[in-house]
């Protein structure tokens, strides 16, 4: 049995012993250099250890340093070249999909499993053709393979699926934007990806200046971390964590033109709509109607 297979069973023998993790406990910091390494080495307790801390002691890690040079500028420049070249738009996860991007306000989140507003740039693997796309790729995936080693998959799991698969990799390039840009709370699906990753690329009072990710601490007390987080780092969790991100300066006013706000590079292994009964993030405050779901 190979090392991937070895942290899989061991996920596995917690999932059936424990109930899963809601609201988290401590949160740490980590470099990425760490946990790269003690994947390239193979160093099996290292990693056991830490995914007990994660399911068990309901611990997350600031994955510190994530980020490759220019990923920044990438995601930018990408994210104004759709503006600029397409209209916002949807496309289900069926083969073919394109690339597109959708800037969401308070109506069109009715539509979605989570309320968010945000203006969400969506990225698949088979479309990465023009420079920026391949960088964009290039840089997620630099620290995304690690995360997937760690919740228990092959490093290159689902990355060269197509929807037809079921599971597809999808990039999304998030701006929360200043004005109210927003996640609220919700669980994510473990299905596909045990581990929750994505890299923060803003820096809080100095692209904006309120609001940010959060975890609760328990029904009504939540735990603000975006202080602690710099550019370039992750938040790394098991996805039944209760998180979100509070409202990016509320009392400024919303512009989809403009880019400030909160930058946020999301991963995740999507069950694709070729997939009946797919399973998707939950939302956890009551304002979507799943009966009305239709994305
Ligand atoms: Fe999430």
């Amino acid at each position: 049995m190979n090392l991937e297979q070895k942290l899989d069973k061991y996920w596995k023998y917690l999932e059936n012993k424990h109930t899963p993790p809601k609201y988290v406990g401590k949160v740490h910091e980590l470099q990425f250099s760490v946990l790269k390494k003690a994947v390239d080495k193979q160093d099996e307790k290292f990693l056991k250890k830490l995914i007990r801390k994660m399911y068990i002691d309901k611990e997350a890690f600031i994955l510190k340093n994530c980020a490759t040079k220019g990923l920044k500028k990438v995601m930018i420049d990408l994210a104004n070249r759709f503006k600029k070249n397409k209209k916002s738009n949807f496309y289900k996860m069926y083969d073919g999909v394109p690339n597109f991007h959708r800037a969401i306000n308070k109506v069109l989140t009715k539509k979605y499993s989570l309320y968010a507003i945000k203006h969400s740039f969506y990225f698949y693997n088979w479309n990465a053709k023009s420079k920026l796309e391949k960088n964009l790729k290039n840089g997620a995936y630099w620290h995304w393979r690690y995360v997937k080693f760690l919740a228990g998959n092959e490093k290159k799991k689902y990355e060269n699926n197509i929807p037809s698969d079921g599971q597809i990799d999808r990039l999304q390039i998030v701006r929360y934007p200043s004005g109210g840009g927003q996640l609220r709370d919700h669980v994510d699906s473990r299905k596909n990806q045990r581990v929750v990753s994505g890299i923060v690329m803003s820096k809080r009072g100095i692209d904006y200046e309120e609001g940010g990710f959060y975890f609760n601490k328990s029904k009504d007390k939540r735990i603000n971390l975006e202080s602690r987080i710099d550019e370039g780092d992750a938040v790394i969790f098991y996805g039944s964590l209760v998180h979100g991100v509070e409202a990016i300066d509320p009392d400024k006013k919303l512009s989809w033109k403009s880019n400030k706000g909160r930058w946020f590079l999301g991963m995740f292994v999507n069950d694709s709509d070729h997939v009946k009964n797919r399973i998707t993030s939950e939302d956890l405050t009551g304002s979507i109607k799943r009966k009305f779901n239709k994305h």
